[in-house]
């Protein structure tokens, strides 16, 4: 797609980087975590309060503001004719996240909205910035939830019904938080969705390059396993006679850490969470409640990675004597975005002076549930040593503002992008 006639007429316009740098610091006071990040999981108080100041923040600029029944907040600058060009991410955090994670996205899109409006540019259809409910997965699985819901790929009910890992209910934290909306899901389909993010990996910086142009995301495989054993004393059972839940939780993080070495290529596994019962010094644990993520972007990779996976399982447990059950988290196939859009941001970011990788994205994101529905892409910034879903996690101001440019030019583009959305 060629650089579109709006976008070209106003190449030199730009955001004001101040204020959108005064957003971000401003949305990160609300739940600070030590080291400069935030914990701000979905649905919870603080959540709240960062959507409460988004909120305030879209209708100063005069936006149409929308929360539908998941929760998902449409703010629609409603100028011209026809479904709007949509940009967004998320602003709940991991427990223990950064600053600029999904918040930078949703706060550069409001961002391009108001240097549009105060520049005097008209653009010929809407333009919008969505925050989306629960990208992170962190509290209520799936990750990516709300667009999940926003595009139809879940029912509203049973997104309702999912259980937190504190025990609480989706839909009843939407009601108490006030952000059960009376917007229908699935929502309305934008023109284009294109959303900009930190990289949260090291590519960009370790190439010396400012600019990703993201091509795809790779699939994503969640699930919980429960191994039971033989609870007993750790003085007097013998080590011949054990059926111990904690062991197996090790062997299968081990496991899993060898076969993504084996396989090579973007295979990536973690255990990220391991919780023993009842978890004292001189028991035998009775069980052990582990999570794996498992990611490629070849599916049919991922699948074999499952599947060795699972053949372990059935070998661990009998060699063992314990009970391994599993349940799936979150599963998404990999997600190729659409070429105009790949090419729109690539072309930009080059016109600006910015060094540009075509590259994959390790991490999930909204834009991949987008996809589903429109055409879509991404933008990424580096991530200073690639740090992510930690409170260090840092991209240098110029880098931001940089990526905010890109962003305002590819909206203004795709606006003239011909697309489905209009019959
Ligand atoms: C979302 O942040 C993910 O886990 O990729
Ligand atoms: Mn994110
Ligand atoms: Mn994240």
């Amino acid at each position: 797609m060629a650089i579109g006639d709006l976008s070209k007429q106003h190449l030199s316009l730009s955001v004001d980087g101040d204020r959108l740098m005064r957003r971000i610091n401003s949305l990160a006071e609300i739940s600070p975590i030590d080291g400069g990040g935030n914990c701000r999981l979905a649905l919870t108080d603080d959540d709240k309060y960062g959507r409460d100041l988004l909120i305030s923040w879209m209708k100063d600029c005069n936006l149409d503001v929308l929360i539908d029944a998941i929760g998902n907040i449409i703010g629609i600058w409603n100028i011209g004719q026809g479904a709007p060009v949509m940009s967004g991410s998320h602003i709940d955090t991991v427990r223990t996240g950064g600053r600029f994670d999904g918040c930078y996205g949703v706060l550069a899109a409001l961002e391009v909205i108001e240097t549009c409006q105060q520049s005097g540019i008209k653009p010929s259809r809407p333009l919008a910035v969505g925050i989306f409910t629960d990208e992170e997965g962190s509290r209520f699985a799936p990750d990516m939830l709300g667009s999940l819901v926003y595009v139809g790929g879940m029912p509203l009910e049973q997104a309702l019904d999912v259980v937190a890992i504190d025990g609480a209910i989706l839909g009843e934290e939407l009601l108490r938080i006030g952000y059960a909306g009376t917007t229908p899901c699935p929502g309305l389909i934008p023109h284009a969705f294109v959303e900009l993010h930190i990289e949260q990996g090291p590519m960009l910086e370790a190439n010396n390059v400012r600019i990703g142009a993201v091509t795809s995301v790779q699939g994503i495989s969640w699930q919980e396993v429960v191994i039971t054993g033989q609870s007993n004393h750790a003085g007097t059972t013998p080590m011949s006679l054990r059926h111990d839940p904690a062991y197996v939780a090790a062997e299968i993080t081990v496991f899993v850490r060898n076969l993504a070495k084996q396989m090579g290529g973007h295979q990536v596994c973690t255990v990220g969470k391991i919780d023993i019962h009842p978890n004292l010094t001189n028991v035998v644990a009775a069980k052990a409640t582990i999570t794996l993520d498992v990611r490629n972007t070849d599916e049919i990779l991922l699948q074999k990675a499952e599947s060795q996976i699972a053949d372990f399982f059935v070998g661990l447990a009998k060699s063992e004597g314990v009970k391994i059950t599993t349940r799936q988290l979150a599963r998404f196939e990999p997600v190729i975005f659409d070429e105009r859009v790949i090419d729109c941001v690539e072309q930009i970011a080059k016109a600006q002076g910015n060094t540009v990788q075509r590259m994959p994205s390790g991490a999930g994101h909204d834009a991949q549930m987008l996809a589903r529905v429109c055409p879509s892409g991404m933008i990424f910034v580096p991530s200073v040593k690639g740090i992510s879903h930690n409170p260090s996690e840092f991209t240098e101001t110029i880098d931001l503002i940089a990526g905010a440019n890109i962003l305002l030019h590819t909206m203004l583009s795709l606006t003239t992008l011909d697309a489905d959305s209009d019959n």
